[in-house]
């Protein structure tokens, strides 16, 4: 399995086996982090790895998912930092999976002393371990939006743009709540993200997190399927203000 199938059978694990990891499995997963290119350059960011098997050392709240692994991302707070913080932690994501090891994102956070232990701001980690039981599933079996509801097409596009999107729509994010919307035309993907209402203005830091680990599968099917992509923003639609949603970037194609 590759982390482009790993989009397809990935599933969130909460249930862990407290059991260690061969140090080469740990170290190959740090050393895959620490070589992902950025989404956004100039974010300086620092991955983190917590092993809870010999010694607690943070995320004992009792919300939190318990595992023997996490692996956590602090970055310092520029523009579109949080986009480039899950994107980074997605593909990590899809490649732990891919090595047949359960995953879960974790909001709760990691408790004060080890969040001071960290070299930038605190943004998201990730639990994984062995499993009880299989880490994959059938993307039937996602619960997802139906397409209809987060797509537009525009135009009719090949089979290979609609398996990007299918991609990006199965996305983990935060209270499976797929804050992204499509806007698919045959040469570009407008992205926006739907719009909280103000009693739910505290979810708005989730969803840009969300928004970049959706963008992770988008550019990873890509790069899967040898559809040439590049990020843009269109300053247009970056000024004009949508009623439902915001605009967050162009993949443009080819
Ligand atoms: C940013 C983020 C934070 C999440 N935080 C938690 C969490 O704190 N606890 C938890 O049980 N699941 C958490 N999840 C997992 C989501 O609930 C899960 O991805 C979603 O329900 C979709 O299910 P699936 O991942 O099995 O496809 C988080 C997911 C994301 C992307």
């Amino acid at each position: 399995m590759n982390t482009f199938d790993a989009i397809f059978s990935r599933k969130s694990v909460r249930h862990f086996q407290y059991e260690k990891l061969e140090w080469d499995v740990i170290s190959d997963i740090l050393e895959y982090a620490n070589s992902l290119p950025l989404l956004i350059e100039g974010i300086a960011i620092e991955f983190k790895l917590v092993s809870n098997i010999e010694a607690n050392q943070g995320f004992n709240n009792p919300f939190s998912v318990r595992a023997p692994y996490y692996i956590c991302i602090s970055s310092e707070n520029k523009e579109d930092y949080l986009l480039n913080a899950g994107y980074l932690m997605q593909q990590l994501n899809l490649y732990i999976t891919a090595k047949g090891l359960g995953t879960c994102f974790v909001l709760s956070g990691p408790g004060r002393g080890l969040k001071a232990s960290m070299k930038y701001e605190y943004v998201i980690a990730l639990a994984f371990g062995k499993t009880v039981s299989s880490p994959y599933r059938d993307s039937s079996k996602a619960k997802r939006l139906p397409e209809s509801d987060v797509v537009v097409y525009k135009e009719e596009v090949t089979p290979d743009i609609k398996q990007i999107i299918n991609a990006a729509r199965l996305a983990p994010s935060a209270y499976n709540s797929q804050p992204w919307r499509f806007v698919v035309y045959k040469n570009r993907i407008h992205i926006f993200t739907k719009k909280n209402s103000f009693l739910a203005k505290a979810l708005d830091y989730n969803k840009m997190i969300d928004m970049g680990i959706m963008l992770a599968n988008l550019l990873l099917a890509s790069e899967e399927l040898w559809v040439d992509t590049s990020l843009t923003k269109s300053d247009t639609l970056k000024n004009k203000l949508f009623q439902n949603n915001e605009y967050v970037c162009t993949v443009i194609i080819g």
